[in-house]
């Protein structure tokens, strides 16, 4: 897996961790495991990492992410390889 994976991999277990659960399965965020993500378009998932919700306490990433970085976090949400 390249560095930049794997920092990615660090990342959504820390910090999105921290508001949807250190297993995703949901916190003061919405679960983000498969089955919950199941029917949600990849390009919804990455457009929700970049610019957040406005409103909610979910933050826009796109100071510290790029759109190559959401749209690997999107599979690799979706795809539900963590343990
Ligand atoms: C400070 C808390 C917080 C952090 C950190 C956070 N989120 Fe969220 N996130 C939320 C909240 C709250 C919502 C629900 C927003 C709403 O719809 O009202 C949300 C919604 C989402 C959604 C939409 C889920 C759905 O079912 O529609 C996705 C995808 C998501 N977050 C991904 C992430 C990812 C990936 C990270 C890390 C890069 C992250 N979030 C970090 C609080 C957070």
């Amino acid at each position: 897996m390249p560095a930049r994976h794997l920092e990615l991999r660090h990342l959504v277990e820390h910090d999105c961790g921290s508001c949807h659960g250190m297993t995703l399965a949901g916190g003061l965020g919405p679960p983000l495991t498969p089955s919950a993500l199941e029917g949600k378009p990849l390009e919804y998932i990455e457009a929700m990492i970049l610019r957040g919700r406005p409103g909610s306490a979910m933050p826009a990433w796109d100071a510290m992410l790029s759109e190559d970085d959401a749209r690997w976090i999107a599979r690799y949400l979706k795809a539900g390889t963590r343990k």
